[in-house]
């Protein structure tokens, strides 16, 4: 079988000041193209251990990554990043940022002139056209982190990799973003691996969410077929049971099957689940 995207036995482990630190032991992972991957876990589990290895970023210790049966051992133009930690450069204006991205992955196949506009069109999908001409110190963490997103976007990669992209965004823009994402991957068929803390977005995203032990030698914990039509409109959503289901089985499996040993689990599963979505049920109820 040929798989498009696949993680095959990675295990990595650091060398730390206070010896050897098995962070990943063992993750397995196919994915298929245009497949929607998000990573959940808590955090300093390794998600973003993870994400840097199929970037390139980073070498495991054991195992390998491959893109259509290539070994992936350094970063490319084929698999763009949206990082944690916005990293723009700072010495380049907002438009600079992305143009530098557009021009690098099409300076042979597009005109100055298309490029320009490309630039442009991949802005004002995160609403960033306005602030094209400041530099990264001059707008806030949640512009640049929409500006990173551009970047990303702008070079049509094979695979986005995308470390909570959301996490810095206000809701309006993160709900803006979340859709604008969806349509893009409907037309791209991009294959994304997201990772994320918000369970609602893991739901709403997702063809599959990839649950992930604690660490060290944090590994693939389950893994939760999202089977939701698509389009996915979230308002409706919130009514559905099906949606419901899926996102208690996600707040089941991270705070009662694999919750920090340092936070006290005393409820049942049922009975946090029912707490957690309170408050959509009253919403439902009207
Ligand atoms: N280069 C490194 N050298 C040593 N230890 C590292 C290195 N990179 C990561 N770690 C350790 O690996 C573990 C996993 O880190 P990672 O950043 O992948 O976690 P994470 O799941 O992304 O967490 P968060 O949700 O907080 O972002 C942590 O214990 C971290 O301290
Ligand atoms: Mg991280």
């Amino acid at each position: 079988m040929n798989t498009y995207l696949s993680l095959e036995n990675l295990s990595i482990t650091f060398d730390t000041d206070n010896g050897p630190l098995d962070v990943l032991d063992d993750i397995s992972l196919k994915i298929d193209k245009g497949e929607f991957i998000s990573l959940i876990g808590h955090s300093g589990c390794g998600k973003s251990t993870v994400l840097n290895i199929v970037a390139g970023m980073l070498q495991a210790t054991s195992g390998g990554v491959l893109l259509e049966n290539r070994e992936v051992d350094e970063p490319g133009p084929d698999r763009a990043v949206v990082f944690q930690n916005h990293s723009l450069l700072p010495w380049l204006t907002v438009y600079d940022n992305v143009r530098l991205a557009v021009d690098q992955v099409f300076r042979k196949t597009r005109s100055k002139q298309e490029r320009h506009a490309w630039t442009l069109h991949n802005l004002e999908l995160v609403h960033m056209g306005h602030a094209m001409d400041r530099r990264p110190d001059e707008i806030s963490g949640g512009m640049k982190q929409r500006v990173g997103i551009a970047r990303a976007l702008a070079m049509e990669p094979k695979v986005l990799l995308m470390d909570e992209p959301f996490g810095a965004l206000d809701s309006l823009t993160r709900t803006h973003m979340q859709d604008s994402l969806m349509e893009i991957q409907a037309d791209l068929n991009n294959t994304v691996i997201m990772i994320t803390h918000d369970v609602d977005e893991a739901v709403l995203l997702s063809d599959r969410i990839v649950m992930m032990s604690n660490g060290p030698s944090a590994t693939v914990g389950e893994i939760l077929n999202i089977e939701l039509e698509r389009p996915r409109n979230r308002l409706a959503l919130a009514d559905a049971p099906s949606y419901n289901h899926y996102r208690a089985e996600v707040l089941r499996f991270l705070h009662e099957r694999h919750a920090q040993s340092d936070v006290p689990v005393k409820k049942s599963a049922e009975e946090s689940a029912e707490e957690v979505l309170k408050p959509t049920l009253k919403i439902a109820a009207g």
